[in-house]
């Protein structure tokens, strides 16, 4: 395969944004440390003092030593409810159990109690829809005092609310793929669930709990006032209910436990000899150098790619054609992919160029990944009779109807309708990561001031338009959507699975192309009822 020249040079420019870039990361950096700290130091040592271990520790106890655990949306609520609910109150990840890929899924008892706000609700499902689409077999690691009460009209109800991860559990049942849960605190109403609808269940003697009402709830409704433990402590749900399976005397002993079952799981992955694997040959610590942090600001995103894939190498297609989309064959981390990459506004030539280019990867089985940085599909009287709207359209198709698996990385602007051309949240990529440059809205700050600001002045029902609301009307409107589109506000909604640093960028995607090429059949549709 060709190797992509290095046209950067180092310079003045290249430190320039190196630099700005730095303080993003600095930055970002800060925020997945301030997270690591859960609930606080005073709830983690009450939490340590009762004998259990912190969330992120048990995980590290769970996966094999040594090997990589990818956390997703680690800063999920990040700036929301007075930044008081940490990663969404549960840590959700891929990690490596008795060499088994697993869908880790773990609540934080430190952060209100391990309860559900919208945000954990959302990144529990998405962790589960993660394992389904990758056919990874989930673990639960169970300290959740169920629906965070005040907030329960935004955490119960709705389709995809609290009901619908146990809805997700009883068909990821059916599908076949092995749920474990290991409680190790109290778990209430829906905390119940999770253990309950699991195949196989490890509870801590003295702290794992199970309850579908705990003790208050008991008393308000019959009057009953029992403790917790003989409500639904560990020795009772083993020994006389039949809702745990096994009973641990400490949560190290539950962990090994866990890995016990996973380990005789019989689970098949497809045993392939190791594919080639060459480090690009131009340093992927060089990508901030290239980027920098002005979106206005073009470069030539080959360069990024020769800094992700293997051996810096890339088979473009139809370089000479609709050059505004980088199309090419390449591999990360031995695994072949497709790569479409923006390099600027998508016209007619590119769109098409893109949608023939995926329909190539689709009939040879190629995974495809998508870089966005995009401002949009061309506007305007020449782009319109050009057709930019059916040609859009058929790059928007492509995307939607492809059968392999498909990866997004925003790497820069994610705006308008080339937001869908691209592979945006709504089209279902199996992984979406974003850069700590990334901006995602519907258009950009000053675009949107001017659209809504000419909106007012045209608005007939306002009579004559008064400069200093138009004024007001302006610097609100660009103060919303600076606010909306950082990548923070984003991966605080859930709208993507974690913001990553550039020169990660390719380790992230080789993992996750690794758990779609080592993909197997399921055995199928027979769920395990808990007897
Ligand atoms: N809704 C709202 N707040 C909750 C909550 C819930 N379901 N579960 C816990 N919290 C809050 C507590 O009020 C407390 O808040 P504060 O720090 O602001 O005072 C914080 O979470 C920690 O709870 P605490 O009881 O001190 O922790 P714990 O480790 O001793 O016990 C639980 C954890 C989950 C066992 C216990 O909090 C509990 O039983 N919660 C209620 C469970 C319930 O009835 N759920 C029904 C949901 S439908």
């Amino acid at each position: 395969m060709p190797l992509i020249e290095n046209t950067i040079r180092a310079g003045s420019e290249f430190d320039r944004k190196a630099s700005d870039f730095s303080v993003l990361l600095e930055m970002l950096r800060d925020r997945h440390g301030r997270v690591l700290a859960g609930g606080g130091e005073k709830l983690r040592a009450r939490h340590i003092e009762r004998g259990k271990i912190p969330v992120r520790e048990r995980i590290d106890h769970l996966v094999d030593p040594l090997s990589p655990f990818l956390e997703l949306s680690a800063l999920a609520a990040w700036d929301q409810y007075g930044n008081e609910v940490p990663s969404a109150g549960i840590v959700t990840g891929i990690g490596i159990v008795t060499g088994l890929p697993c869908m880790i899924i773990a609540n934080d008892a430190t952060v209100k109690g391990g309860s559900f706000f919208h945000e954990t609700v959302k990144k529990h499902l998405r962790a589960q829809e993660i394992a389904e689409a990758n056919k990874l077999p989930c673990i639960y690691l169970v300290d959740c005092g169920g629906a965070f009460l005040p907030e329960q009209d935004r955490v119960f109800p709705d389709r995809d609310h609290f009901g619908g991860t146990f809805f997700q559990q009883c068909r990821m049942s059916a599908a076949g793929l092995p749920q474990i849960s290991a409680v190790f605190g109290g778990c209430t109403a829906g905390g119940a669930y999770i253990p309950a609808l699991s195949d196989e269940v490890v509870m801590v003697r003295g702290t794992g709990r199970i309850h579908l009402g705990g003790p208050p709830i008991v008393k308000a409704a019959i009057k009953e006032v029992v403790d917790g433990e003989t409500l639904g402590g560990a020795e009772m749900h083993t020994t006389v209910s039949g809702v745990s399976d096994y009973l641990a005397e400490s949560e190290l002993e539950a962990i090994a436990k866990v890995r016990d079952i996973v380990g005789a799981l019989k689970w098949p992955r497809e045993v392939r000899s190791p594919r080639p694997v060459g480090a690009p040959v131009h340093d992927p610590a060089e990508i901030p150098g290239i980027v920098g942090t002005d979106l206005k600001q073009p470069y030539d995103v080959r360069q990024v790619i020769a800094r992700i894939v293997d051996g810096s190498q890339f088979q473009e297609f139809k370089p000479a054609y609709g050059s505004s989309l980088v199309c090419g064959f390449a591999a990360i981390h031995g695994e072949p992919v497709g790569i479409l990459a923006n390099n600027g506004v998508l016209f007619s030539e590119s769109a098409v160029k893109g949608a023939h280019f995926i329909e190539l990867c689709d009939q040879r089985r190629t995974p495809i990944v998508f870089l966005q940085n995009i401002t949009g599909f061309m506007v305007g009287t020449e782009a319109e009779r050009g057709g930019i709207a059916k040609h859009s359209a058929k790059l928007v198709y492509a995307v939607s109807n492809a059968r392999v698996p498909r990866y997004t990385v925003i790497i820069g602007g994610s705006y308008g309708a080339g937001n869908y051309g691209m592979c945006g949240r709504g089209f279902q990529p199996r992984f979406l990561f974003a850069w700590p440059n990334a901006r995602i809205a519907t258009m950009s700050a000053e675009v949107a001031a001017n659209v809504v600001t000419d909106l007012r002045r045209g608005s007939l029902t306002r009579g004559t338009a008064d400069e200093e609301e138009i004024g007001r009307v302006d610097r609100e409107t660009r103060a919303q959507f600076e606010a909306q589109s950082t990548p923070y506000y984003a991966t605080s909604r859930l709208w993507d699975d974690g913001i990553i640093e550039p020169d990660q960028t390719r380790d992230v995607l080789g993992f996750c192309l690794s758990l779609a090429s080592q993909e197997i059949e399921l055995p199928g549709n027979r769920p395990v009822y808990r007897m």
